[in-house]
């Protein structure tokens, strides 16, 4: 069994006084720690907020990140708005003032091919769960020299170079990280799902993934009513599209396709701070992936329509 140290990741570089700083679109999981360490450390959490049609708003960039910032920390592709952020601009921003760029790449790695050392990360992190692998379990990258400063945040077996009864000391990177009997199913899992991707090809599927959001977003703007959170073009997002439908309550929504075979999503996804950016507590969205075809595209469409006809909406 592994025990956590009290001091976890980051913290020995985090201060009274620093900055870190994230965005208004944040999934829940690199908003809350970000709000226990400041709060812990006496530091200051900022962050980006969003423009209209749910992209960065970077105007004010340069008071954002300063010689105070430590931690810049970011998604690539929103959850909930499916935005594609300008992560190398950012990280150039953040680099110039010293700061760490971490990038959350959960909704991102199952769509694009990333190059991590040319992505302006400097720490790179998805789940498994999103690349068609198990859950509980991810992916860690990071520089080499950036991990290598960081000190272990779990002590357990595994993670140690030696233990004697007054110190121990640490084995190298991936292992000082490791501690404890690793999750050995999920790890194979994961394995497996990164390399039938692999195999498809990260090409193919973001090529698929763009004409398959084109699709729907086409569709979705022939239904009265839909508003569409997020980039209206396919180019600069990915296949997760939040929606409202004027009149109907987005679990309402999701009742009715769900009794027509269409699955969707309502709710928060997780991104709470997103939604109310928008004025809206919740929302119905669609994830299209790699064999999501037209077809079922046009169920959801004709399944809105219906949904209007049954609410007698419009
Ligand atoms: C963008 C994004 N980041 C982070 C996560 C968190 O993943 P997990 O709960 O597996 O840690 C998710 C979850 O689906 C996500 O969509």
């Amino acid at each position: 069994m592994a025990n956590t140290l009290s001091r976890a990741t980051g913290d020995t570089a985090i201060g009274e006084g620093d900055e870190v700083v994230i965005t208004e679109m944040e999934h829940h999981s690199n908003i809350v720690p970000w709000q226990l360490l400041t709060e812990r450390k006496g530091a200051t959490l900022r962050w980006f907020g969003l423009t209209e049609d749910g992209r960065l708003d970077l105007s004010n960039i340069d008071e954002l990140i300063t010689e105070r910032t430590k931690v810049v920390s970011l998604t690539r592709v929103s959850n909930m708005l499916g935005t594609i952020n300008p992560v190398a601009e950012i990280a150039a921003r953040a680099h110039a003032v010293g700061a760490i760029v971490v990038v959350d790449a959960s909704q991102a790695a199952p769509q694009l091919p990333i190059d991590v050392t040319a992505s302006g990360a400097d720490l790179l992190v998805f789940t498994g769960h999103k690349v068609v692998g198990p859950t509980g379990i991810g992916v860690l990258w990071g520089r080499s020299e950036v991990l290598g400063a960081l000190p272990p945040f779990h002590g357990g077996g595994e993670m140690i170079e030696t233990v004697t009864m007054a110190r121990s000391t640490y084995a190298g990177i991936p292992h000082k990280f490791e501690a404890g009997t690793p999750p050995i199913i999920e790890a194979i899992g994961l394995g497996a799902a990164v390399d039938y991707l692999d195999h498809i090809g990260m090409d193919v599927i973001h090529a698929h993934e763009q004409a398959i959001t084109g699709y729907a977003l086409e569709g979705l703007a022939s239904v009265p009513g839909v508003r569409v959170l997020g980039p209206l073009d396919a180019a600069s997002r990915g296949g997760a599209i939040s929606f409202e439908l004027d009149g109907v309550h987005p679990h309402d929504i999701a009742q009715v396709l769900d009794s027509r075979g269409v699955a969707v999503r309502a709710g928060h996804h997780c991104a709470k701070p997103a939604h109310a950016r928008f004025g809206v507590r919740a929302s119905t969205r669609m994830s299209s992936y790699l064999y999501t075809t037209p077809t079922e595209i046009d169920a959801l469409i004709e399944g809105l329509h219906y949904t209007r006809s049954y609410f007698k909406v419009g």
